[in-house]
């Protein structure tokens, strides 16, 4: 089957192989994966910037499919079901925080960008049947990312002033398709105009380009605050973040494209009642009620463009340059 590994030595860190179709286990099922979809920690993984890296190993934790075949141990039921992978394995039983064998498909075990993959019978759900093959392969890992750090970290309530930032990231455009199904007033960033045009055509009530020096003035001139701030660069921005909250406001960060803060204000936080918070990705639980909502409100992921598994370089240099709004899916 055709696979894409990470390979750390060839010219594009990654390479298309033939590999042989993995074997069912009895408690395991065989899924003919029919889309795939590209998350950062992809493109982390070949900047060779993810810990316990393992060449060879298919990268890829997304991904939509049909179950080829179910181990001895499974439900037949399953067999031939379309179906989402979740791609968090070993979360455990503390809601709070996942165990420390907690593990994300795709590395350190081979992943989604393939023709066929294993998965433990657990990990499966049925397709919500509103998307295709390449949307449905989009939700799972920025989905559930999304649903915690908004709904359970962040406990956004209707009518919250809510600021999603980065909104081109995969998980930033979950957050905000998520915040306006609960009722919230959104509001985005983005170092890209058209990138906001396309976010106030999704229902944001505004949009601020980061790249200019005024944006936050502007956020609080124009809103008076945010209730809830949800972040996925962090970095020096973390200061401004604070900055545009109301007093008592909630910042709820997934992820650090920009790195660590060069400093951080101590007398603002604990002034201004701020709530630093950090999320990753989200439980079993969480995976199901992101799965309740996406099907309720009938949530279409935004896709940014679909490449084939040939294409795979093409794909992550894209999600590099962060030309993306939404989702980068790939088929095999
Ligand atoms: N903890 C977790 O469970 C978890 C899960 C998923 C992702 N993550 C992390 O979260 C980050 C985003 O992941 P993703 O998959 O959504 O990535 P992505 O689709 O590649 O999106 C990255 C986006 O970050 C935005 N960005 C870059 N610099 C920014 C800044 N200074 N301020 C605000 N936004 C900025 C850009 O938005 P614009 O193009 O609009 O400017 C860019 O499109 C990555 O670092 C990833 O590793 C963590």
């Amino acid at each position: 089957m055709k696979a894409i590994v990470l390979q750390q030595n060839s010219p594009s860190k990654i390479q298309l192989l033939d590999l042989p179709q993995p074997i069912c286990g009895p408690k395991e099922v065989l899924i003919q994966i029919k889309a795939a979809a590209l998350n950062h920690r992809d493109e982390w993984c070949r900047k060779g910037k993810y810990p316990n890296l393992k060449d060879g190993v298919i990268l890829g934790s997304d991904a939509a499919g049909i179950v080829a075949e179910v181990g001895a141990d499974v439900d037949p039921f399953w067999l031939e079901k379309e179906v989402i992978i979740n791609p968090a394995k070993n979360w455990g039983t503390n809601e709070k925080a996942q165990s420390s064998d907690f593990e994300i498909l795709g590395m350190p075990n081979s992943g989604t960008l393939a023709e066929y993959i294993t998965v433990p019978w657990d990990r499966i759900h049925e397709k919500p049947p509103h998307l295709n093959w390449e949307e449905a392969a989009a939700i799972s890992l920025a989905g559930l990312t999304a649903y915690r750090a908004l709904v359970i970290k962040g406990q956004v309530q209707a009518n919250d002033q809510v600021l999603v930032t980065g909104i081109g990231g995969g998980v930033a455009q979950f957050a905000a398709q998520f915040a306006l199904a609960l009722g919230a007033k959104l509001f985005v960033s983005s170092s890209d105009d058209q990138k906001i045009s396309q976010a106030l055509a999704l229902g944001a009530i505004a949009g601020y380009n980061y790249t200019k020096d005024t944006w936050n003035k502007e956020v609080i001139q124009q809103t008076g605050g945010m209730d809830l701030v949800i972040d996925g660069a962090a970095g020096n921005t973390i200061s401004n973040l604070m900055d545009l909250c109301k007093p008592g406001g909630r910042l709820v960060f997934y992820g650090a494209t920009r790195g660590n803060p060069d400093h951080l204000e101590a007398r603002k936080l604990f002034w201004n009642q701020l709530q630093l918070i950090g999320t990753t990705m989200g439980s079993d639980a969480d995976f199901l009620q992101m799965l309740h909502l996406v099907n309720k409100y009938q949530i279409k992921p935004i896709l940014d463009q679909v490449f084939p598994l040939e294409q795979a370089d093409q794909a992550f240099d894209r999600m590099k340059e962060g030309r993306q709004f939404g989702k980068i899916a790939l088929v095999p």
